[in-house]
């Protein structure tokens, strides 16, 4: 069978995954999760959730091709230096990872696109661990 040159296209995960929507969605049932957490909800310096969760959405949505707007807002994501005034210990890290596995099943992807997705997640919140304990 002749494949038409030009017709495989190459899609980013940030598409393979439903776009925008989706990681909004992701974001979404992630910050739910940390509202209600009494170890992470006080790390969060802001009242209002509301920028944490933007800042989150984009960077997620730049990382896995998407749309660039993070760094257009906020520069090079630098996040182990971003994430240097919290407390990120083992407790603040399994708490994190606890809401965001909530968040990635909330999403219902194909189990290849789920699974990653999650390593990623596991791998960048094992990074992010800058106090013993
Ligand atoms: C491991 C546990 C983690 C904790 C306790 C934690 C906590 C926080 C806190 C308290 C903030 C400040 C809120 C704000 O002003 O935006 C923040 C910001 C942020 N975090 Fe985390 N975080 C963790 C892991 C991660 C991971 C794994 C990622 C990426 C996959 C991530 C991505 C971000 C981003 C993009 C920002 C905003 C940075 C900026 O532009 O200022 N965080 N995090």
């Amino acid at each position: 069978m002749e494949i038409p040159r030009g017709s495989l296209q190459q899609q980013t995960f940030f598409e393979q995954v439903g776009g925008e929507e989706t990681f909004r969605r992701l974001v979404r049932v992630f910050y739910e999760g940390v509202a209600d957490d009494p170890l992470l909800r006080p790390m969060y310096p802001e009242e209002d959730l509301g920028p944490a969760e933007e800042r989150l959405a984009l960077f997620l949505m730049q990382y896995w091709g998407g749309p660039r707007t993070y760094s257009d807002e906020r520069g090079h994501p630098r996040l182990r230096m971003r994430h240097a005034p919290f407390t990120v210990d083992q407790a603040a890290h399994d708490a994190w990872l606890l809401h965001m596995r909530a968040a990635v099943d909330s999403l219902e992807l194909a189990p290849e696109l789920e699974q990653q997705l999650w390593n990623y997640m596991v791998y960048a919140a094992r990074s992010m661990i800058n106090a013993p304990g």
